[in-house]
C-alpha cells in the first residue's frame, strides 16, 4: 500500500501538452510506494464565483479541494499564456483560497514554457497567498520546453533532466 501521495496539476489542457509530459516524466522517477496522480479535471472547474464559494461549492471544486487536502504534496507544472498564468489554472487556484486546501502543503512549481518567467513569478505570489509550503529546491523554470523533449516526452536536454531529478528528490525529501 502506498504510504505517501503526490497530486500533480498541469496548467495546460492541450492534448500532447509538454507540461503533462514533464509530469509523466516525474512520475517515472518516483519510488513504487508513492501514489502519484496527475489531475485530469482542470477543464471541469467552473468559473470562480465568490457567491458559490460556500459550504456546498460545485462538485468538481469539492473534489479538487479534497484531492489537494488528502495529498502529502502537490506539484504544479504549467506553461505561460499571454505573459501570465493560464486562465483555467488561475481559476482553479482562486477556488482554493477560502478552503485553505493548500495551507502548509509541500508544493513544487515547474513552469515549462517558451519563456515563462512572468507566469512563474505570478504563480509564486499566488501560491504564497494560499499559504503553500513551497519546498526548498522546489521551483524550476524551463524555457523553450518544446525543444527540450522529443515527441514521446523523453527529456532530451541533460540539464533539464538533472534539474527535474533534483526537484523530484527534494519533493520526496520534503514528505519523507
Ligand atoms: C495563446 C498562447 C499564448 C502564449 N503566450 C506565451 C507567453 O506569453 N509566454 C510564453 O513563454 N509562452 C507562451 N505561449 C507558448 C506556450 O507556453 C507553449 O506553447 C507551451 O509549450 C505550451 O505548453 P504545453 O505544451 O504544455 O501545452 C503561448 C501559447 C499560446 C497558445
Amino acid at each position: 500500500m502506498p504510504n505517501k501521495t503526490i497530486f500533480a496539476i498541469s496548467g495546460s489542457l492541450r492534448a500532447g501538452s509538454s507540461n503533462h509530459k514533464v509530469l509523466k516524466f516525474i512520475g517515472t522517477l518516483l519510488p513504487v510506494d508513492i501514489s502519484y496522480h496527475i489531475y485530469d479535471g482542470l477543464a471541469t472547474i467552473p468559473p470562480f464565483d465568490p457567491g458559490l464559494d460556500n459550504d456546498t461549492p460545485p462538485q468538481p471544486v469539492t473534489a479538487l479541494r479534497g484531492a489537494i487536502t488528502n495529498a502529502d504534496a502537490v506539484i504544479i507544472c504549467t506553461p505561460e499564456y499571454a505573459f501570465g498564468i493560464p486562465g483555467q489554472l488561475k481559476n482553479a487556484l482562486d477556488w482554493m483560497v477560502s478552503s485553505a486546501s493548500f495551507s502548509g502543503k509541500p508544493t513544487a512549481l515547474v513552469t515549462a514554457s517558451t519563456v515563462g518567467e512572468n507566469a512563474h513569478a505570478a504563480l509564486l505570489k499566488v501560491l504564497g497567498a494560499i499559504d503553500c509550503d513551497i519546498i526548498e529546491g522546489g521551483t524550476l523554470l524551463i524555457p523553450y520546453i518544446r525543444s527540450k523533449m522529443d515527441a514521446e516526452g523523453n527529456i532530451t536536454d541533460s540539464d533539464v533532466e538533472s534539474s527535474l531529478k533534483h526537484l523530484t528528490y527534494k519533493l520526496l525529501k520534503a514528505i519523507a
